[in-house]
């Protein structure tokens, strides 16, 4: 999604704001645009596409004395992708940036409008910074007039707005779009996510609803909504710039499926104490767990797929009924939520409008939250009633890989307390599966040694377009992971399936050489699915088997092999999800696809 960077200081601000949106392209954004002070107005530049168009536009500004500049990375919603919808927007008084959506702007076109206002784009952030534009013309008060726009404008957003006659200043404020402020040695930083700055600071504040932050070159002040002052605490980040680097590896999503042996350790470890779970959350009592009814998982994408993972640890370790839905879904559909239901919110960013609205719903009826988050101090972590953090470090890659991994220990972790407080697992067999998990990343670190196999056989999987996923149980989960990490990075059309339902009608598709990758570790349903396998490869499909090193498979089931290390049988996605990571990553590759940054997606999705 959209980005935002801003910087007044006493050093060059052009520089600053293009190692700003360098940080933040891996959001996802399809043009960028900067705003500054210079010859005595307010000057912008645009360009559609990638970043390097939009530096290549500033290079002949030598950039001296501009102290002062707000910078964009847009992610088309109102308008196509052009320089002239490009951000910043507003006129020679006002301009700024925006991320977010504007829901009510035809309104506020046709009020502009009747104010003298004409439009140069289509975008819904021009109607907003010419709406503030208004209000400041009335009020001559910059704050005034951005929390007097607040009250107008319906939706969501993040705005940085410079206004000619404050060329040092930087005002803004945010409704459901993250916003930072960040004071720093060489200047102040605005800032839509901590990646875009920490390269100068590890400090941060965030901008609250209501609030207007107003940047000058030495200061950040910040007013509540009825304009008094207000003084902020600021917190650290534990992420460092290192982290959010790519290290040696060719991109930034290899990199980071190579850190899951070290995050899913890190993440695990310090919460297992004397070979027991530690959760140390009031929401997660022997007792408050006895007294669930439900719990209700709701996420998006790769996330809630990890919950998927989470339901059949949780159903078979501690027999709570859990039910996953995508949060969109479940947002919009009046779920039946009862006090003594859990509802567990999964997100990597934190930001996630979808998941956000969820969260947002189950406390509007009385239902106690847990978020999953990796982010710290974002939106759904903050907002919900507990929190349990997966201490990946930043994931910089579209296609999220660590955080998966990290997502489904964690949850296995929960489901392991949830077994013993249920009584479901004795304390033996709870202190047996703490140990193993305690020692997963061992089993990774093997899988990440099947790297070259997965290389390949992507070989392979390039020449097509159309491609299966298949499994039971648990490995339909991984299936619909593993098939939209391939769809995501290669483009390649990918179908994940619930390998005993394909006979009732999917399986018309399969032809001859049609690839079909199945999975098949659960020992439960293993013959049944061979049986499955052999329907597809009777039909001329071409199989690539996912099966654990320790299954004896009949001769002649599939034509490629991924042999994954015997973990504990539970615990097998854990090994199946970086050698299914790997193969998307290598046939994106070997497309010679942008596989950090794929067409049309947003790392952090904060619409709905
Ligand atoms: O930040 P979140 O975990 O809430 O994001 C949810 C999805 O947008 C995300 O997992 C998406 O599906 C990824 N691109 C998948 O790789």
């Amino acid at each position: 999604m959209c980005g935002i960077i801003g910087f007044t200081g006493n050093e060059k601000a052009i520089p600053k704001l293009v190692e700003g949106l360098a940080a933040l392209e891996y959001r996802g954004y399809d043009s960028a645009g900067v705003a500054y002070f210079g010859g005595g107005i307010l000057q912008t530049v645009k360009a559609k596409g990638r970043l390097t168009n939009l530096a290549a536009r500033l290079e002949n500004i030598a950039g001296e004395g501009i102290t002062a500049g707000i910078g964009h990375t847009r992610w088309a919603t109102h308008g196509e992708v052009s320089d002239v919808n490009s951000h910043p927007h507003g006129n020679q008084r006002t301009c700024g940036v925006h991320n977010g959506i504007i829901e009510n702007y035809s309104e506020l076109s046709a009020y502009l409008e009747t104010e003298g206002y004409t439009f140069a784009s289509d975008t819904d952030t021009e109607r907003a910074i010419l709406l503030i534009d208004f209000l400041y013309t009335r009020t001559g008060d910059p704050v005034r007039a951005m929390q007097e726009a607040a009250e107008r404008i319906k939706g969501s957003f993040a705005f940085a707005v410079m206004f000619s006659e404050r060329p040092d200043s930087i005002y803004a404020m945010r409704r459901d779009s993250p916003l930072l402020a960040s004071p720093s040695d060489v200047g102040m930083f605005i800032a839509s996510d901590i990646s875009a700055v920490l390269g100068y600071t590890r400090r941060f504040a965030r901008i609250e609803e209501g609030e207007v932050a107003v940047l000058t070159r030495d200061s950040i002040e910040y007013y509540t909504r009825d304009g008094k002052r207000l003084t902020k605490e600021y917190e650290t980040t534990p992420w460092n710039p290192e982290a959010a680097e790519r290290g040696g590896y060719a991109h930034f999503m290899i990199k980071e499926i190579h850190e899951e042996p070290t995050v899913v350790s890190g993440t695990v470890r310090p919460r297992i104490r004397d070979r027991l779970p530690y959760l140390d959350l009031p929401l997660l009592t022997a007792e408050r767990i006895q007294s669930i009814r439900q719990i209700h998982i709701a996420a998006c994408g790769t996330a809630m797929h990890a919950g998927l993972i989470g339901k059949y640890a949780v159903e078979k370790l501690a027999r709570i009924p859990v039910n996953v839905e995508i949060a969109s879904e479940f947002r919009y559909r009046n779920p039946i939520l009862q006090p003594d239901d859990l509802v567990i919110l999964i997100s990597q960013s934190g930001e996630t409008a979808d998941t956000l609205a969820a969260l947002r719903l189950a406390k509007s009826k009385g239902v106690p939250t847990l978020a999953v988050v990796n982010v710290p101090g974002s939106a759904i972590a903050r907002e919900a009633d507990a929190v349990l953090y997966t201490w990946a470090g930043p994931e910089i890659a579209v296609a999220s890989t660590k955080a998966y991994s990290v997502q489904i220990a964690l949850l296995y972790l929960l489901s392991i307390h949830f077994g013993k407080a249920m009584g479901t697992i004795t304390e033996a067999e709870t202190r047996n599966l703490c140990e193993e998990l305690a020692n997963a990343h061992q089993y990774i670190e093997k899988s990440l040694g099947l790297a070259d196999h997965c290389r390949s056989i992507a070989e392979i999987y390039k020449n097509h377009r159309n491609i299966f996923f298949i499994g039971r149980g648990r490995d339909f989960a991984l299936s619909m992971e593993a098939a939209l990490k391939m769809k995501e990075i290669s483009y390649i059309h990918c179908e994940a399936y619930a390998a005993g339902e394909l006979k009732h009608g999917t399986i018309s598709l399969i032809e001859k050489g049609t690839p079909v990758v199945a999975f098949a570790t659960e020992s439960a349903v293993f013959d049944k699915m061979i049986s499955n396998i052999k329907e597809v490869r009777s039909r001329g499909a071409r199989v690539l088997l996912f099966v654990p090193e320790g299954y004896a498979i009949p001769e002649d089931t599939a034509d490629d092999i991924i042999r994954l290390p015997d973990i504990p049988e539970v615990f097998m996605p854990l090994c199946a999800a970086a050698p299914a990571q790997l193969l998307a990553y290598y046939t994106a590759v070997e497309l010679g696809c942008d596989v950090d940054k794929p067409r049309n997606l947003a790392k952090s999705v904060t619409v709905e």
